[in-house]
């Protein structure tokens, strides 16, 4: 935050729970390793992205066991259109099924959906199972899960730059009057807290265009496992080391 400017609402919860032994609030994946788990057993791609929709399950049911409020999962990327053809009729096709078998668990379980990213791509089919999810789960309280769809963090703000100056020529939004909280309260995740932990699976150390934004101040932990490997000790495991660290969001 620079001198003089207001607190945004995400790092006024930042500093309430800076210190060591919290649960984090807000965890973040970047499921990775799909393909190479597959690989590793000569099986097509799409037994690792089955297997890493059972890891979705695992990850779920710890993070709602753990008491974590926001679990968001990196599901497809908008790079990830580039894949082949049948790569991605894979991906959708398990999702709706994954969709349609786990809605009344999420119900069960107290799981709120919401969706970030350009999800509407992935046609009108699969638009309305969606949004019928979120709409059916959104009194939901226990843990809030949220799926990165066709999303990428860099578009996500370029429509946000654009929102705003739409705004400002029609003399709605004074430019000068700008600060953080104009920004975040039009981004795809506005009212969720930040991310206090990135997790990113299978040895890649990277961001990979993923909440750029709202990851300023996030510990990030990069993890060897495949993300088909990825089970509830691995979660907890990753629990322990944020709570194990210190935060500091810029301070001393
Ligand atoms: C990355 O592995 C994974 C993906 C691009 C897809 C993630 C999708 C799932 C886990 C399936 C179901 C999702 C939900 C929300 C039910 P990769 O294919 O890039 O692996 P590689 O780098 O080893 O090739």
């Amino acid at each position: 935050m620079t001198a003089g400017s207001a607190p945004s609402a995400s790092s006024v919860h930042q500093a309430a729970t800076d210190g060591a032994g919290a649960i984090p609030r807000h965890v973040a994946i970047i499921m990775d390793g799909n393909g190479r788990w597959a690989e590793q057993r000569g099986l097509p791609r799409v037994a690792g992205h089955r297997a890493g929709a059972e890891a979705v399950r695992r990850s779920l049911q710890a993070a709602a066991d753990a008491g974590v409020e926001v679990l968001t999962l990196y599901a497809f990327s908008s790079e990830n259109w580039r894949r082949s053809d049948d790569e991605i009729a894979d991906l959708k096709g398990l999702m709706r099924y994954y969709l349609e078998l786990e809605l009344e668990r999420l119900m069960d379980e107290g799981v709120r959906l919401r969706l970030i990213g350009d999800y509407q791509a992935f046609g009108p089919l699969m638009t309305r199972q969606l949004e019928a999810a979120v709409e059916r789960t959104s009194a939901n309280r226990r843990l809030t899960l949220v799926v990165a769809l066709s999303y990428g963090s860099r578009s996500e703000l370029a429509a946000v730059a654009a929102k705003l100056a739409s705004r400002a020529v029609t003399g709605e939004l004074d430019p000068s009057r700008i600060d953080e909280a104009t920004v975040e309260a039009e981004l795809d995740t506005a009212g969720l807290p930040d991310p206090d932990l990135l997790i990113r699976t299978s040895g890649e150390v990277r961001l990979s265009n993923f909440l750029l934004w709202q990851c300023a101040y996030s510990e990030l932990l990069f993890t060897p496992v495949l993300w088909p490997d990825f089970d509830e000790a691995a979660f907890h495991s990753a629990i322990e080391q944020y709570s194990a660290r210190q935060r500091r969001f810029g301070g001393r």
